[in-house]
């Protein structure tokens, strides 16, 4: 077998940096070595994002600059995956010829048999788009028993993905489209595969999905009942792993049982992603997301009466066409009111496909970028004000980097901890316990006191 290099640029969310790790350790066993320099690479594979207007312009600019590569050495195979090639499919080569390869997002094991033809010269293209009713990923990780885990700069935490798809249709949103309906990853593959990457060191698992809390509830395997709590509990029961966390939650189906979570399971961090948007019922509405505020509020309490330390994140839209300036005075008394530690905002974006780019009164770009600068200054505010509240506390946090003098941490709440030198050798993926005696909006730093007890 010769050996080739593989360039792999990921763009988009978790699901996607996941979906690249499948994809580098599939082509591992084809002789394919990860490279960092896409000058050295036999194969450049482009992991594509479609969320806003922006994440799809990248991804072209970036392929037309790859047409020079391309001139310079015919022998280069240039692949796109991700949610723009499940939008674009063959439309992407009409406007790119030189791609030579498409694979959307529920065909990546196809990548070795797809990469043999194009290498053996059998053909010049291939194309594999198709969604699948079942869930896409084989079992894996049978593979992954035999491949050391891919040398990633963090290799003591890793995500697990148990969920595909959405059918949550919001208006605005291209991934059910691009990830096609919601399918739960039977409960045996997920567990085995937890169980695989902690025996090989891993301390700590993000769970992935559009919308974790509707695991089990909608195409799951014949037989198999159990709902996202149930599959909490038993993933935290892996002995060795120390740290769990689950990204995203949809408001409208967060239940008292999971919120109770919070309170019952030790390894679960205090810190919960829960979009809501906007803090306007009225853009809701139009938004489809089946919640108001009141709803929201109530869920918001639920969560702080389980874990009072519990950190919340959240995704907000602004300039969803109509937005009008009560409703965007309704998000910023929703940032007061909750007070979230940090958030993503977004500038509202026509996405093909999307119900809400036929809507009328589109916001123009100027008042987007208003509104959106007004709430990530107050965010910035708030956030330094609740790093500022860990000020003096002792805090457990793991190590990412451990480097001479700095050492890189994180709190349970997802605060990064910068640390003053330490008094033991730490290395990635230990918990110690921190002094906090200093506090920015971003981060936090502090000295450590001791090796936590959980090691
Ligand atoms: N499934 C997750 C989020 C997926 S996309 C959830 O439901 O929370 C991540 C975020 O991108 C969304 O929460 C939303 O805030 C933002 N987003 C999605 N579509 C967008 C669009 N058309 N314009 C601007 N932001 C968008
Ligand atoms: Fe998109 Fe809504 Fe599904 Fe999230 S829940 S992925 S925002 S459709
Ligand atoms: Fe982007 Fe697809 Fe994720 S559109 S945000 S990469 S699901």
């Amino acid at each position: 077998m010769m050996n080739k290099n593989l360039y792999i640029k990921t763009f988009g969310c978790q699901m996607n940096e996941r979906d690249s790790e499948i994809i580098e350790q599939l082509l591992a066993q084809e002789g394919y070595i990860p490279t960092d320099n896409p000058g050295d690479a036999d194969v450049i594979l482009i992991n594509t994002c479609s969320i806003r207007e922006k994440a799809e312009q990248k991804v072209f600019s970036l392929l037309g600059a790859l047409r020079e590569e391309k001139k310079r050495n015919p022998d280069l195979i240039v692949g796109v995956a991700g949610c723009v090639a499940q939008q674009e499919g063959e439309q992407i080569r009409e406007r790119m010829p030189h791609v030579d390869l498409v694979v959307g997002t529920q065909q990546i094991y196809r990548l070795p048999e797809m990469l043999q033809r194009l290498a053996g010269k059998v053909t010049t293209r291939e194309i594999a788009t198709n969604l699948e009713s079942a869930f896409a990923i084989p079992p894996f990780q049978k593979l992954l028993k035999d491949v050391a885990p891919s040398p990633a700069p963090q290799n003591y935490r890793r995500f697990v993905t148990i969920m595909q798809g959405c059918n949550n249709f919001c208006s605005y949103c291209v991934v059910p489209g691009t990830r096609g309906r919601e399918i739960s990853r039977p409960l045996a593959d997920i567990l085995e595969e937890v169980e695989i990457l902690v025996a090989q060191g891993i301390k700590e698992i993000t769970l992935l999905g559009q919308n974790v809390n509707s695991y089990g509830q909608t195409n799951a395997v014949a037989g198999q009942a159990v709902t996202f709590p149930g599959l909490l509990r038993q993933v935290a029961a892996v002995g060795g792993l120390k740290r769990l966390r689950f990204t995203t939650s949809h408001p409208k189906d967060l239940t008292d049982e999971l919120m109770r979570c919070f309170a019952e399971i030790e390894i679960l961090c205090p810190h919960f992603h829960l979009p809501v948007q906007s803090g306007s019922d009225a853009v809701l509405k139009r938004m489809n997301r089946k919640y108001t505020i009141a709803h929201y509020l109530d869920k918001v309490e639920s969560l702080r009466r389980y874990r009072p330390d519990i950190a919340l994140a959240t995704d907000i839209i602004v300039g969803f066409p109509g937005e009008s300036e009560a409703d965007f005075a309704a998000t910023m008394e929703l940032l007061e009111s909750v007070r979230f530690h940090s958030s993503f905002s977004f500038k509202y974006s026509d996405r093909p496909h999307t119900r809400s780019a036929g809507f009328a009164d589109k916001i123009p770009e100027e008042v987007k970028s208003q509104r959106l600068t007004a709430f990530q200054r107050r965010q910035d505010e708030i956030s330094l004000e609740r790093n500022i509240e860990s000020l003096g506390n002792v805090i457990e946090v793991m190590i990412e980097d451990s480097h001479a003098a700095a050492v890189k941490a994180r709190s349970g709440a997802n605060q990064v901890v910068h640390l003053s030198s330490s008094p033991v050798d730490v290395y990635p993926g230990d918990l110690v316990m921190a002094r906090i005696n200093q506090a920015g909006k971003h981060s936090l730093k502090g000295t450590i006191m001791l090796q936590s007890t959980r090691r």
